[in-house]
Formats: C-alpha cells, structure tokens, sequence
C-alpha cells in the first residue's frame, strides 16, 4: 500500500498543475508496462518487522535494511475454507553468507508446527521448499500451495539491499481439515470426508468450546440407520478408534495436547459438551480410523480469566 501511495502522490500533483489528462498518458502507460491492468488492482505490502501476520493478497516485498542475522517470517493466514498460494517474483538472495528464503506448508513457532507433524498428510521434510540465489526461472514457474488454511515464508537475508518479492493468492478448499484461527469467535465444522487422517481446529488464544452437533464415531452404516446415542465421554480410554479431543496447550504442536475430555456418538443436540480450556492454544482434534463419516460442529468464544472456574483446564499453573 505505501509503495502504490508513493508513486501515486507525485502523479496527482502533475494531473493538479496539466489539466490535460492525455499529458499523463505515455508516463503512466510506461509505469505499468509489465502488467498493464494488474497493476493498479494488485494490493502492494512492504515486509518491514521481522514477524509479520497477514491475511491480505497481492504482492509482498523486502529489502534488508541491514545485515539482518535473525530468521524472519510472514505468517500467512485466510479463511478455514481456503488454503494460501505463494508464488516468487523476485529472489536477491546471496547464499554464501547463509541467506535463504523458504516457503513452509503450515506455521512453525519456538520448532513446533501446525498443523502437527502427526496430523499433517505429508512428512516434515516435505513441508519445507528453501531456496537461495537470485531469479530463476524455474522458481518463477513454481506454485506453492499449503494444505490449510495457514503457511508461512520464512526467510534470513543477510546483506543490505538484498531482497525478494512474492505474490500471494488464496483459493478455495473443498475439504478442508487442519484450521488454524487467530481472532473471531465462531461456529466451526471438522470432518474427515470417511479417511483415515486427523483434522483439527486450533485457535491461538483460550476458549470455551461447546459441541453443537456431534456425529463421530459408532454408528454402523450398515444398518443404514444412525441410532442417537447420545455424548459418550473418555471415548480414547474406552479403546473406540474415533473420537474427537478437546484440549489445550502451550505452544502450536498439538500433539503436546493436554486433553481435557474426548467424546464420541452421535448427538444432534447443541450444548451437550461445554469445555472451557485456559491455554495460550485451544484445540479440538478429530481422529479417524476410516471406518466412519465423522463430522463434529463446535462454537469457540475466547475465554479468560473470568472463566477461571469454569475451567476444565488451566495451562502453565
Ligand atoms: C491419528 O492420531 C492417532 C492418535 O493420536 C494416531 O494413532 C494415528 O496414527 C493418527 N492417524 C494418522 C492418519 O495420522
């Protein structure tokens, strides 16, 4: 936005003092020459702080201030039903002195990951794309799409003046399972769309989570008909190969999740499970054995220390 302010100002002022608008025309057409019509609708960000999170498109660019040691990253984060596409415009990045810029499929913090190691469908080594040097147009060509809605580009430039750029796009997901939240409060549904794999919902702040509908689990499709069980409780202890994990932690791995309950069943009736979890991260995890169609529909409304004795669990006490 600053970079477009900037030379956007000096224009206005040349359109004040030549009524003319025809005057403007080879100037403007020669700014814009790359990409004609892109270029006045393309959002512009400037990367300054060394940790940034944003949830806007378009095109990013840094430029090292300095010699700048320390790892930085662009948290990017979109709507649960979407994923984030990252693609390199520009790349000045000297690899002898240990630059590198990365793309990575999901956010790391303090070495933990989401989504979790154990939830994502690819391997950790899979998940990172580093790269130095400058433009290639092989890396030009690449597209990078993350599996959920949360990826980041990391990045460590080491010498003054040199940089990068990169565009950023956010399409949609059909089936969306890994959902990273940051801020609003919301009704959120997990599914595993009959697979085996493990989905969660992990908000970055203390919640209540209540279950609205639960369907996880038990039922036999063969009967073609579902039986209203009810919530059942401590579904993991019972040895019962799906359930659904309310609980919270400390940092972004949930598979440090300490567990404040885990339920199975089917029940359409909203509020049969309220939990509220004191941790600086909330998740609910759904694990599937792929066996069953499971769907769970919760509401999260940030908590605090007003719930205090509500709490189903308290983290760092
Ligand atoms: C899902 O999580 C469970 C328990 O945490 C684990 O045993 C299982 O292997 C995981 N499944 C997949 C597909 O990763």
């Amino acid at each position: 936005m600053l970079c477009l302010a900037l030379w956007l100002l000096p224009a206005a002022g040349l359109a004040a003092s030549l009524p003319d608008p025809q005057m403007l025309l080879p100037e403007a057409v020669e700014l814009s020459a790359d990409r004609p019509a892109e270029r006045f609708r393309t959002p512009y960000h400037i990367i300054k702080d060394c940790m940034t999170v944003s949830s806007e498109d378009g095109r990013y660019f840094h430029k090292a201030g300095g010699d700048e040691a320390a790892v930085c990253g662009v948290y990017l984060l979109t709507d649960p039903d979407r994923t984030v596409e990252v693609r390199f415009d520009r790349l000045d990045v000297p690899c002898a002195q240990g630059g590198l810029v990365s793309f990575v499929d999901g956010w790391e913090m303090n070495r933990q990951f989401f989504p979790s190691p154990s939830d994502h469908p690819k391997p950790l080594a899979l998940r990172y794309h580093e790269f130095c040097g400058g433009d290639d147009r092989k890396l030009k060509k690449q597209v990078f799409e993350s599996s959920q809605n949360a990826a980041l580009v990391q990045y460590r430039i080491p010498a003054r003046g040199k940089g990068f750029s990169f565009s950023v796009r956010f399409p949609k997901n059909s089936t969306p399972c890994n959902i990273l939240l940051e801020g609003a409060a919301d009704v959120y549904t997990l599914r595993n769309y009959g697979k085996r794999a493990n989905c969660s919902l992990t908000s970055l702040y203390p919640a209540a989570v209540k279950v609205l509908s639960l369907d996880v689990g038990l039922a036999n499709p063969e009967r073609g008909l579902e039986v209203e069980t009810g919530t059942l409780h401590k579904c993991r202890k019972r040895g019962l190969p799906d359930y659904v994990e309310l609980g919270g932690s400390e940092g972004l791995d949930t598979s440090r999740l300490v567990v404040a309950d885990s339920v199975c069943g089917l029940d359409s009736k909203p509020g049969s499970t309220l939990e509220t979890i004191l941790c600086e991260v909330t998740t609910v995890r759904l694990v599937s054995s792929g066996q069953f169609d499971n769907s769970v529909t919760v509401s999260l409304r940030q908590a605090g220390e007003e719930d205090v004795s509500e709490a189903a669990l308290v983290c760092g006490y």
